[in-house]
């Protein structure tokens, strides 16, 4: 996964505003009362959110499994001139030289992980590399978003330069949603044609509380995207905030 698609997550993510999600973060940080100075930004792709946060001023260090996710941040901060250390790291083997103030995982990271042990471990090597009193703060698609509208349907879209199809397939008995992407991209005159399948993990609320309680996580409270109220039923995003 995020092989040749990393080329592309950008161009499929600008109508994304990453200022705002990065609002949405600090007004968690806001409501728990919290100042952090160091944070790691874990699945954190192409650096959209971790290039906001360096640029408001906190020392940042951004995880990801994908090293051509990483090879597109490190390109996007050299030419803005952010000073961010980029590492290529499975979350779930999490190892950071000394513990951090807080903990972000955006945009679907912990939907990744596809195993409730592995993200248990995940949560456990986390806590594990926070300062006391320190901050874990991710958002995921929900249950209702990956099962409901993303499973079982075909996406496309088709524009001159990109153009992609979608196929979903969501298994109710597992929890996955198995996703097969296409792409053509202009090449000259020709189309250039590439596959690749992602899968992501529906989890619960109630599975998702669970596992931050079982690895030492309290004031575990969720919200939606855009503001401090609860997500509603039908929400498809979903931030979660606790602490150590
Ligand atoms: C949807 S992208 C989100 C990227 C970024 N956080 C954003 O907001 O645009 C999901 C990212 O999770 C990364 N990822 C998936 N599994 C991972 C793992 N086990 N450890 C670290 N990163 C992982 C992928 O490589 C990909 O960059």
């Amino acid at each position: 996964m995020y092989q040749e698609f990393a080329y592309y997550y950008d161009a499929l993510m600008k109508n994304v505003d990453y200022q705002e999600w990065t609002n949405q973060v600090e007004r968690i940080f806001n409501k728990y009362g919290k100042k952090p100075k160091t944070i790691v930004d874990l699945a954190c792709g192409t650096g959209g959110v971790t290039n906001v946060l360096a640029s408001r001023g906190y020392q940042v260090t951004g995880i990801d499994i994908s090293e051509d996710m990483l090879f597109v941040a490190r390109e996007k901060a050299r030419k803005s001139g952010l000073k961010i250390s980029y590492v290529c790291q499975d979350m779930a083997e999490l190892t950071l030289h000394r513990p951090v103030d807080a903990v972000l995982c955006m945009c679907d990271g912990f939907n990744y992980i596809l195993d409730k042990d592995r993200l248990q471990k995940t949560m456990n090597r986390i806590a594990g590399y926070l300062n006391k009193g320190g901050i874990l703060v991710f958002d995921i698609s929900t249950y209702y978003k990956l099962s409901s509208i993303l499973g079982n349907s075909t996406m496309a879209d088709n524009n001159e330069q990109l153009s992609f199809i979608w196929f979903n397939y969501f298994d109710r008995e597992s929890g996955l949603l198995e996703m097969n992407l296409t792409f053509f991209d202009k090449q000259g005159r020709m189309y250039r044609r590439s596959d690749e399948t992602h899968v992501q993990r529906a989890y619960t609320e109630e599975e998702i509380r669970e596992l931050l309680q079982a690895s030492g996580f309290s004031e575990i409270a969720v919200f939606s995207a855009r503001d401090l109220n609860p997500p509603g039923k039908r929400s498809h995003r979903a931030f979660y905030a606790a602490t150590v």
